[in-house]
C-alpha cells in the first residue's frame, strides 16, 4: 500500500480539527481573492473618478483581518494535527520495536533503530506538518485567484492557463527523483547513527586500541554519503523556484501584451485589468509553495516507507489468540524434545532433542563448554525465542498457549551483565515492580546484601545510578540486580553466569545474596563454580546442544570418560571462592616458613 494514504489514515480520527482547518483555509482563500478584487475600485473609482476612499479602506482592513485569521488558524490547526499524527506514529514505532523478539535485536544495531525514530519520523514530521497545510490552503488561494481571472476575462484567463502543464510536468518528474534520493539519504543517516552509537558505547576499547582515527574515518564516509545525497535533493529542489518564476514572468508578459489591447478596445477598464494582474501576481506565492509540495510529499513517502517497513514486521514470538493467564507455578517444568536453531543459521541446530524435567523448588545447574547452548536453553523459558520443535511445559501447559506477560511475571533473570537504568537506586530495584513501597525496596536490598553500600551512597536510595549517575562496582551492580529479582519475587529464577565477571572478594557477598534469592524458588543456574554445582538437585551437562549427562556431582564424576568428568579435570569447573582460602593457607604457610627460617638463623 502507498505510504501516503496510510499516513493520512492516522489523521482520520481528527475530523473536527480538519474541518476547522478547512474552514479557516476557505476564509483565507476568499479574503485573498477579495483583496485582488478590491484593486479594481481603487483604480477606477478612487484614483480615476476621485470618489470617497473610506469604504474601500475599511474593506481592505477587513480583508486583511480575515486573511490573517484564516491563515493563523489554518496553520495552527493543520500543523498541530501534523505534529499529533507524527507523535502517534513515533510512539507506535517505539512500542512496536520494543515488542520485537530477541532475534530482531540480535540482527539489528541500536544506531539504525534510533535513526528510524529520530530521522525518519523527523522527516515525515517536517513534510507533513508544513506540506499538508500548504497544499490545502494554497490550492484554495489558487482557486480563488483563478475564479477572479475568469470573472474578468475568460480568454485572457485561458491564455494564462496554458502555462499549467509547463508547471506540473517538471514537478512530477522532480518528485520521483526526490523520493529515491531521500531513501538513500535516510539510509546514510542510519549508517551514521550506527557508527556513532557503536563508537560511543565502545569508547574505552576505541581509545585503548588507538582506533579513534579509524572510527572517525568510518563516520566521515557515512557523513559524506549523507552530504552527497542531500546535495542531490537540494540541487533538484533549488531548481524549482527559479523555474516557477520564469513561467510566472512569461504569463505576466503575455497578459500585459494581450491586456493592453483589451483596454484600448474598451473591453476592460484600467482597474479591471490591474485587478486581473494582481490576481495573477497573487498566484505566484501559492504556486511557488505548491511546487515544493510534491517534492516534500515524496520525501515524506520515502521516510514513511522506512517506518512502515518496521511497523509491518511481525515479531517471531507472538501471543496466540485466546492465550490464557498462566496460573502461579506449582509443580514442574518440562523441556520436551526441545530442538532450536537460530533463524540466521538455518539448518544448524543449537539445541537438539533436549529433555529435562524440573520439579518445583529444585535447583538445576547447567554446565558445558562455552557455546554449548546453555544461554540459549534458558532463554527459551521466558520465550525470548520460541522452540523450533518440541515443547516447553509449565505445570503441563505449553508456554506458547499463555500470555507473555503472565509467563514472564513468574520468571526473574540475573545475568552476567547487569543493566542499570538512568534512575535512582530505589527506582532500579523497583524496576518491574512499580508499586513497591520504600520499605519493601529496603527489605529486598537488605536480603541482597546491598543495604550497607547503598546507605553509604551520597543520597542513599535516592542516589542516581546508571548512564549518567554514580559509578558502582560490578559486585554492587550484581547485588542490585538480585534485590530487583527478590522484590519481583517470582517463583522461577534464571541465573546465567551471574558471578562470572566478579573477583573472589565480590563474589562472596553476591553468592550469599544469591543463596537467599534461590531459597524457596525453582532455579536454573548456569555456573562454573563447583560450590554452586555441588548444591544442585541435578546437573545438566550440555555438549554441542545435546544433554549428554544428567545427575549429581558424584554420579557424573563416576562416569568413565564422561564430559562432566573431563570438564572437571580440565578445571573448566572452577573452585574460585575456595581458592581464597587456598591463598590464605598458602600465605600462612609462607609466613610460617619465613618465621622458621628466621628462628634457625
Ligand atoms: N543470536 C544468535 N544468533 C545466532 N547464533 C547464536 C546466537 N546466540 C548464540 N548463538 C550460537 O549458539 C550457540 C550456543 O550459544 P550460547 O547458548 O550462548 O552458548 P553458552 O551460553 O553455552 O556459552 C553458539 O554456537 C553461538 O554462536
Ligand atoms: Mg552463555
Amino acid at each position: 500500500m502507498d505510504p501516503l494514504p496510510r499516513l493520512l489514515r492516522y489523521a482520520t480520527p481528527h475530523r473536527a480539527v480538519m474541518a476547522g482547518a478547512l474552514l479557516a483555509m476557505v476564509v483565507y482563500g476568499a479574503a485573498n481573492a477579495w483583496l485582488a478584487y478590491l484593486i479594481q475600485p481603487i483604480i477606477d473609482d478612487v484614483l480615476i473618478a476621485q470618489s470617497d476612499l473610506t469604504y474601500i479602506a475599511l474593506a481592505i482592513l477587513v480583508a486583511y483581518f480575515l486573511k490573517g485569521l484564516g491563515g493563523y488558524f489554518s496553520s495552527y490547526l493543520m500543523e498541530g494535527l501534523g505534529h499529533r499524527v507524527v507523535m502517534v506514529v513515533r510512539n507506535q514505532l517505539f512500542r512496536h520495536m520494543l515488542d520485537q523478539s530477541a532475534a530482531f535485536f540480535a540482527r539489528r544495531a541500536v544506531g539504525p533503530l534510533l535513526s528510524r525514530i529520530n530521522n525518519d519520523v523527523g522527516q515525515v514530521q517536517r513534510a507533513v506538518s508544513e506540506t499538508i497545510g500548504d497544499l490545502a490552503r494554497e490550492s484554495l488561494v489558487l482557486v480563488g485567484s483563478v475564479a477572479l481571472l475568469f470573472y474578468y476575462d475568460v480568454k485572457l484567463a485561458l491564455l494564462c492557463m496554458t502555462a499549467t502543464p509547463l508547471i506540473v510536468y517538471p514537478l512530477i518528474r522532480f518528485g520521483r527523483r526526490v523520493r529515491s534520493v531521500t531513501h538513500r539519504s535516510q539510509e546514510a543517516q542510519a549508517q551514521m547513527s550506527h557508527v556513532a552509537a557503536e563508537a560511543f558505547a565502545g569508547h574505552r576499547i576505541v581509545k585503548a586500541f588507538g582506533a579513534e582515527g579509524h572510527e572517525a574515518a568510518k563516520f566521515e564516509t557515512a557523513s559524506f554519503r549523507l552530504f552527497r545525497t542531500n546535495l542531490k535533493v537540494t540541487r533538484v529542489l533549488a531548481l524549482l523556484p527559479p523555474l516557477m518564476e520564469l513561467l510566472g514572468g512569461l504569463a505576466i508578459a503575455g497578459a500585459l501584451w494581450y491586456g493592453s489591447r483589451e483596454i484600448a478596445s474598451g473591453r476592460l477598464t484600467a482597474g479591471e485589468f490591474t485587478s486581473f494582474l494582481a490576481a495573477l501576481l497573487f498566484m505566484y506565492a501559492p504556486i511557488k509553495k505548491l511546487s515544493r509540495v510534491n517534492a516534500n510529499l515524496q520525501q515524506a513517502a520515502a521516510a514513511s516507507e522506512r517506518i512502515f517497513e518496521v511497523l509491518d514486521l511481525h515479531t517471531e514470538v507472538r501471543e496466540r489468540d485466546g492465550a490464557i493467564q498462566l496460573p502461579p507455578f506449582t509443580q514442574q517444568i518440562e523441556f520436551k524434545d526441545v530442538t532450536f536453531g537460530y533463524e540466521d543459521a538455518p539448518g544448524r541446530h543449537t539445541l537438539r532433542g533436549v529433555n529435562v524435567t524440573v520439579r518445583a523448588g529444585q535447583m538445576i545447574a547447567i554446565v558445558g563448554r562455552s557455546g554449548a547452548g546453555k544461554t540459549t536453553l534458558v532463554n527459551l523459558l521466558p520465550r525470548f525465542y520460541d522452540v523450533t520443535s518440541g515443547q516447553i511445559l509449565v505445570d503441563g501447559r505449553d508456554i506458547r498457549d499463555v500470555t507473555l506477560a503472565s509467563l514472564r511475571a513468574q520468571i526473574s533473570v540475573v545475568t552476567q551483565e547487569v543493566v542499570l537504568f538512568d534512575d535512582t537506586i530505589a527506582g532500579n530495584i523497583a524496576f518491574g515492580t512499580p508499586g513497591a513501597t520504600p520499605q519493601q525496596i529496603e527489605a529486598a536490598a537488605r536480603a541482597a546484601n546491598a543495604h550497607d553500600f547503598i546507605a553509604a551512597q551520597p543520597q542513599g536510595y535516592r542516589t542516581m545510578i546508571g548512564e549518567r549517575g554514580q559509578r558502582i562496582s560490578g559486585g554492587q551492580r550484581q547485588r542490585i540486580a538480585i534485590a530487583r529479582a527478590l522484590l519481583k519475587n517470582s517463583p522461577l529464577l534464571i541465573l546465567d553466569e551471574a558471578t562470572a565477571a566478579l573477583d573472589a572478594e565480590a563474589e562472596k557477598a553476591v553468592q550469599q545474596a544469591l543463596t537467599t534469592l534461590m531459597m524457596n524458588r525453582t532455579s536454573f543456574v548456569i555456573a562454573h563454580r563447583l560450590p554452586t554445582i555441588y548444591r544442585a538437585d541435578a546437573i545438566v551437562v550440555l555438549d554441542r546442544g545435546r544433554v549428554v549427562e544428567i545427575g549429581k556431582h558424584q554420579e557424573l564424576l563416576a562416569i568413565p570418560n564422561g564430559v562432566y568428568a573431563r570438564l572437571h579435570q580440565l578445571q573448566l569447573l572452577e573452585t574460585k571462592p575456595d581458592s581464597r582460602e587456598l591463598k590464605a593457607a598458602y600465605l600462612a604457610a609462607a609466613q610460617a616458613a619465613a618465621k622458621e627460617a628466621e628462628r634457625s638463623r
